[in-house]
């Protein structure tokens, strides 16, 4: 399947917002910091975060949570299951939960909750993206990425039906009718 995907945001200005966050973040003086990486979406984003922590001098510590959200379609009742859960105990850490798109909230705002009643010091949540066009749920990132227009994007981890995560770009998905100028990629 051939299928039209154009740049959003190329590797070099998601490198340099990368490292700015992670500046912004040694800034707030974390104290026994805890990365958690919401997977899948998030794996690379959170493994250029953490290097990029690591040259800012911050020594995070890495956890992974594996959240899948099973749609109720139209009446917005997602149900939110974790699929493998953080090993560590979060009691009295600084935490900064990493995700790669904030949509309608949910997911975000249940990983919080979780981490929060565990007895986590802070918890702050970092988000590639910020897509506030869907927000359902009132949550707010401390640390966003990028502001993301309300279009299906792809690559640096994130997916569409498993593909292009591999991608090393921002891209969105060009839909036919509009196909013609940009990036084909695909077989
Ligand atoms: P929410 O904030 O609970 O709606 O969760 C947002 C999640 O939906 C993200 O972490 C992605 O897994 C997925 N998602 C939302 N928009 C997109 C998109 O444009 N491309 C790929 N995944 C998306
Ligand atoms: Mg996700």
């Amino acid at each position: 399947m051939t299928v039209q995907i154009n740049t959003l945001f190329d590797e070099d200005a998601i490198a340099t917002r990368v490292a700015a966050l992670a500046e912004e973040i040694s800034q707030s003086k974390p104290e026994r910091l805890l990365v958690v990486a919401v997977l899948k979406g998030s794996f690379i984003f959170s493994a250029d975060l953490v290097r990029a922590m690591h040259r800012a001098g911050l020594k995070p510590e890495m956890e992974f949570m594996h959240l899948s959200s099973y749609g109720a379609g139209t009446t917005g009742s997602n149900e939110i299951k974790i699929l493998r859960d953080v090993e560590s105990d979060v009691n009295g850490r600084d935490i900064i939960l990493v995700d790669d798109i904030l949509e309608s909230g949910r997911t975000l705002t249940f990983a919080k909750e979780r981490l929060m009643e565990r007895g986590a010091k802070s918890v702050k949540i970092a988000a590639l993206l910020d897509k506030p066009d869907h927000r359902k749920v009132a949550i707010f990132a401390d640390y966003v990425g990028f502001a993301c227009p309300d279009k299906f994007v792809v690559g640096y981890g994130m997916d569409m039906g498993h593909a292009w995560r591999q991608l090393p770009f921002i891209g969105y998905v060009v839909p036919d009718e509009d196909a013609g100028n940009g990036e084909t990629v695909g077989d």
